[in-house]
């Protein structure tokens, strides 16, 4: 289940959380993150999100979570949503999603990104990742990768690039599947026409972070964030977390004058917790 071409083709009810884990932990991105997300990393937020739409009597219909990654935590809202009685449809978006699944010569296949980098190669069924490991020297996959890369890499750009092979989306098949959720390839920068007005909760995690944009961009970015919201009584949850469990995020409600109020805090709060209630006031 390592392979991108069995991860693909297998039935998602076949695929497990831990399945998933293991496929996208060993996909690197061109930006040099993972494509992992850890499962259960944002349960107790939503534990507390939950509650707090039940203390408000607030029903969502619509979510967008942005910059879901692989979308782990995104089913695991979506679920928890639907458990407590919230007939949610989510939207979920990121930067990155698609790639391509190309056959190459000798039997092998590769992963790749459409701007050609390269996510994993598959040699006789087994996965091979482009990236090095300390270990590698050990176990002698550091000659491997070479020689792969070596017959490989080319054709294999070359055929991603002009958008030969199968397309996939880089998502939980589990979250893919649901009838619940779609997802969209989108940059959260970028004013988005048609998520303008639409969401009674919008969530963005581990993205709105302050390393990640530079100031204006950043402002941009919770601007859009703010836009997609559906109006007064709806939700805007921001958080990061550090470390394993260390979340600090808040949670805003828009009020009929259009402005956020903050409803609830966890830990120190979000570090853009000023800036979205600058851009609320106008
Ligand atoms: C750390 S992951 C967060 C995953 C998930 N939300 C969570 O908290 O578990 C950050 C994600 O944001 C995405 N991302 C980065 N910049 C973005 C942008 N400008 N627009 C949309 N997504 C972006 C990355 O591709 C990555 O998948």
């Amino acid at each position: 289940m390592h392979c991108a071409s069995s991860f693909f083709s297998v039935a998602p009810d076949r695929i497990s959380a831990r399945d998933e884990a293991r496929f996208f932990g060993l996909l690197k991105t061109a930006n040099n993150t993972f494509k992992r997300t850890e499962p259960s990393r944002l349960t107790a937020i939503d534990a507390a999100l939950i509650e707090t739409l039940a203390r408000y009597d607030s029903p969502i219909h619509a979510v967008l979570d942005l910059g879901i990654s692989s979308g782990v935590t995104t089913l695991e809202l979506l679920e928890r949503l639907r458990a407590t009685g919230h007939e949610v449809q989510m939207t979920g978006t990121d930067r990155s999603v698609r790639a391509r699944l190309v056959p190459l010569p000798f039997g092998c296949q590769a992963l790749v990104e459409p701007n050609g980098h390269v996510l994993q190669y598959e040699v006789m069924g087994r996965a091979v990742r482009p990236w090095a490991r300390r270990l590698d020297r050990w176990t002698g996959m550091h000659l491997v990768r070479k020689l792969v890369e070596g017959q490989l890499r080319k054709p294999a750009i070359a055929q991603a690039v002009a958008g030969q092979g199968t397309e996939v989306a880089l998502i939980s098949p589990r979250l893919r599947e649901n009838h619940a959720f779609q997802w969209l390839e989108d940059d959260i920068t970028r004013r988005s026409a048609a998520l303008i007005g639409r969401f009674d909760l919008v969530r963005a995690a581990n993205l709105l972070n302050r390393h990640y944009f530079e100031p204006e961009v950043l402002r941009r970015a919770v601007g859009n964030a703010i836009a997609y919201m559906s109006g007064p009584g709806a939700w805007l949850l921001v958080v990061r977390t550090h470390g394993a469990a260390d979340h600090r995020g808040t949670l805003f409600q828009m009020q009929e004058n259009g402005m956020l109020a903050i409803m609830d805090r966890y830990g120190s709060g979000s570090e853009v917790e000023d800036l979205v209630m600058e851009l609320s006031s106008g």
